[in-house]
């Protein structure tokens, strides 16, 4: 939670370059994009499309769970049923938890054992809500179970000790032979669950603990250092505190201090913000306002691109993964709801930041091999929202849906020339493209279109191949500032997208404004 310190000018230089360069495509009247479909080498993991759950607000009580005396609301163990119906369709591989800043005050022991016994605490993050600790790890678990999602722990280093997250780690995955295998077992899980995914605190720069980089390694060392028993074949995979957005120090010394023995991910946290002291409403925003929110969506690509270039002279075989646990938009709370709670609307604005921040992390997918999108349920750029039983999925929800075709497939390098922009306060490139080609040979092919106002035809020349065909998908949208209601909750949702033909050397298409679209080609 603090803005990076990335100076935000450009050199006029360049603006005037980018200016030149988006001149010369509208003279061109056409954007050419080429993908480079024999040159496919890196997966792009399903691991990208994993999402983030906090205690705060309503995500966890009320939007995941209702727990099971629940009578009005249908659910199985707690878990509401239209929520992970929901979820589940998005195949969401890992899921983030407890935190955020709510993991650094967690203790673990106090949300375990028979409920009534289970001691409360404040929640000092986020509004001074007292929390219950009825959904702790096993509920968690559940939770993953029902929506076939992996877990992803996030330990508590800031108030934590070593010795507390040693004995997460052996609670949750050892068979047997030690005093918190046997409190498993008596709390009703006779086997280990065998979490794999384990962040190391979460942002020690600020909520996690105020440290420097300097000091935060050699906490970490320690941790992963007495975490690592009873394992097997198949590691914990570590993953640090990263980054938030354009501190490159943070990650420098993370990889100049961390032997890569000891590491397998590289944490980065990055909100599209217009500015942390006036965020402006979710859903009524000026042109102005949705320029800046777009600005900030697309600097992930710097971020992404300058954060791999320090960990590539560290890491040159690539082990470490960059793992971006904390992405999306964010506004002002919602009018007449708690201000703690991050409760939001998601538009149209919110589908082009998730389309083209996916696109970042595929086409960078040799390195961004984990991320999470913040966070799944009725906080920042949710999926779904939920109003007592009411429950509607949002256009950040149908992006993810479309893009689940890109879920572990062969990543396949785009090349785009001189691409059309709009100009705001600067200027910023309106399309964006990323593609992958799935097991059954299926070439998919997510393209976005940022511009509110412009249809922006495109040429895709595809290297190496012809189509016969071609199927699509569109979700669109009037308006930046469009999106679904409980009154309406299908005013935005994709339908079939028929602007576009094959040729004799890949696609034509048309991209009408604020649109994304996602074709799939044989
Ligand atoms: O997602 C909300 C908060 O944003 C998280 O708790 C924290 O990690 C980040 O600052």
């Amino acid at each position: 939670m603090r803005t990076d310190s990335l100076p935000r000018t450009c050199p006029r230089v360049l603006l005037l370059f980018s200016l030149l360069l988006c001149a010369i495509a509208f003279a061109a009247g056409q954007t050419r994009v080429t993908v480079h479909a024999d040159q496919g080498k890196d997966t792009i993991s399903r691991n990208i499309y994993g999402h983030f759950s906090e205690h705060l607000g309503r995500c966890i009580y009320g939007g995941f769970y209702v727990g099971e005396a629940s009578t009005g609301i249908p659910n199985t163990r707690g878990m509401r049923n239209d929520v992970v119906a929901a979820v589940r369709k998005l195949r969401i591989p890992v899921l983030r938890w407890p935190g955020g800043c709510f993991a650094d005050t967690y203790h673990w022991k106090d949300g375990v054992g028979p409920k009534e016994q289970r001691p409360s605490m404040v929640n000092v993050w986020w509004g001074g809500t007292t929390e219950d600790n009825s959904f702790g790890t096993h509920e968690f678990l559940d939770l993953c179970e029902q929506l076939g999602a992996e877990p992803y722990f996030s330990g508590n280093v800031g108030s934590g000790t070593v010795e507390e997250l040693k004995h997460w780690v052996q609670y949750v995955n050892s068979p047997s032979g030690n005093p918190l295998a046997s409190l498993r077992k008596q709390n009703g899980h006779e086997e280990p669950w065998k979490v794999r995914y384990w962040g190391i605190g979460n942002e020690a720069w600020g909520c996690g603990g105020e440290m420097r980089a300097e000091h935060y390694v050699d906490v970490y060392r320690t941790f992963v250092t007495f975490m690592s028993s009873g394992w097997g074949n198949r590691g914990p995979f570590r993953i640090a505190s990263g980054a938030a957005g354009g501190d490159y120090h943070w990650t420098e010394v993370l990889m100049r201090d961390i032997p890569l023995s000891l590491l397998d991910g590289v944490a980065l946290h990055h909100y599209a913000v217009i500015d942390w002291n006036k965020k402006g409403s979710a859903s009524e925003f000026t042109t102005a306002q949705y320029f800046a929110s777009m600005r900030e969506a697309l600097r992930m690509e710097t971020f992404v691109q300058n954060h791999i270039a320090i960990m590539d002279k560290y890491d040159p075989k690539k082990k470490v993964a960059l793992v971006v646990d904390e992405w999306g938009g964010w506004y002002d709370t919602e009018p007449g709801t708690n201000p703690s709670f991050l409760y939001q609307q998601n538009t149209m604005r919110d589908a082009m930041i998730a389309g083209v921040t996916l696109n970042t992390f595929n086409n960078h997918c040799d390195r961004v091999r984990m991320a999470n999108l913040a966070q799944t349920v009725n906080v920042l750029q949710a999926v779904v929202l939920t109003d007592g039983p009411k429950m509607l999925v949002t256009p950040t929800y149908h992006v993810m849906e479309m893009y689940t075709v890109h879920h572990d497939a062969l990543m396949l390098p785009v090349e785009t020339g001189s691409l059309p922009c709009i100009a705001g306060k600067d200027t910023l490139q309106a399309i964006s493209v990323s593609a992958s080609r799935d097991r059954e040979g299926f070439t998919n092919i997510s393209l976005v279109n940022i511009d509110p106002v412009e249809r922006h035809e495109i040429e895709v020349t595809v290297g190496g191949k012809s189509f016969a065909s071609v199927a699509g998908r569109i979700l669109a949208g009037r308006t930046p500032q469009d999106h679904n209601t409980f009154e309406d909750p299908q005013k935005i949702h994709p339908v079939d997208f028929k602007d576009v033909k094959t040729t004799g050397t890949g696609l034509r298409l048309t991209l009408p404004p604020c649109s994304v679209v996602v074709l799939h080609c044989r």
